[in-house]
């Protein structure tokens, strides 16, 4: 019997993760199905409760109900605790509901394994304080690095995030403590809008990785600061993004597929 997943956001029309799901489930010969499900902002619970009772098994949650989704899961995997969001729901066999988050998971294994690059005992400066930020510092936090700074155009923001955590400083986007940093990741919805950032000098070393948690078909304007600084990785988040999915995939259906040639099938030539 075909098992049913979805992804709800709002929007959601061009989400990559039908295509993403489909591609592992033909990898692995799993028998499932997955579609967008359009929601109101304000009608989360209303759609998603009726997509699992009409059996649904799983769904990949994306803006803006991450906050929602955790509220709405009857139990959490502690990393969705921590990340105070969840990006993956799962249907138990008594009715309920499990909320995770492989948005983390998904990023460091990216970063780490697929563009191997280092994090323990690193300098790590994260731009933006909001729920994309909050979802992926666990999991960055769990690599060991000596010092993560979070630098926010609304300082405040960035101030509040990293107060409960060690080694983690807040700033604002005007006042970031001086540079280099070993890695540099977007989290600001800034390349959404095609805005760019005005950040200081001496942010890149010749060996620092950027990393944009947006994927998009051109570089985005992060992108293209990195590389005009010489940055000797720059990327966007596609990768991330095929991660993430491979660690609900994993959470559904217990089969980790391979997600190098996923990568390549959704990488424009
Ligand atoms: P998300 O879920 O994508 O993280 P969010 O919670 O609304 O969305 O957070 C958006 C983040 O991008 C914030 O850190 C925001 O900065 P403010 O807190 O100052 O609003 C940041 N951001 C968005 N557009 C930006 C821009 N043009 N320049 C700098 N930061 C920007």
């Amino acid at each position: 019997m075909t098992d049913h997943y979805a992804v709800i956001g709002n929007p959601v029309e061009h989400s990559k993760s039908p295509r993403i799901h489909a591609l592992f489930a033909q990898q692995t010969a799993q028998d499932l199905d997955y579609t967008k499900l359009w929601a109101p902002r304000e009608h989360f619970d209303a759609v998603a409760g009726a997509f699992f009772t009409g059996g649904g098994k799983g769904m990949n949650v994306t803006v803006p109900f991450k906050e929602d989704a955790h509220r709405f899961a009857d139990r959490l995997t502690d990393r969705a605790d921590r990340a105070s969001a969840v990006n993956t729901l799962r249907a138990e066999p008594d009715g309920t509901l499990l909320g995770d988050n492989t948005d983390g998971a998904g990023l460091v294994r990216d970063l780490r394994d697929n563009l191997e690059v280092k994090l323990a005992g690193t300098r790590i400066l994260i731009l933006g304080a909001g729920g994309a930020v909050h979802g992926i510092l666990p999991a960055l936090l769990d690599e060991k690095p000596v010092h993560i700074v979070v630098a926010n155009r609304t300082a405040e923001k960035a101030y509040r995030l990293a107060e409960p955590l060690p080694d983690v400083d807040g700033a604002g986007l005007d006042a970031i403590p001086s540079g280099p940093f070993d890695v540099i990741i977007n989290g600001t919805s800034s390349s959404l809008s095609d805005a760019s950032l005005a950040l200081p000098e001496g942010l890149v070393a010749a060996t620092t990785a950027c990393y944009d948690l947006v994927y998009a078909d051109h570089p985005t304007p992060f992108m293209e600061w990195a590389a005009a600084q010489s940055a000797e990785t720059v990327r966007d988040g596609l990768g991330m993004l095929v991660e993430q999915a491979a660690e609900s995939f994993f959470l559904w259906r217990g089969v980790h597929p391979e997600t190098a040639p996923v990568i390549r099938a959704l990488r424009p030539e």
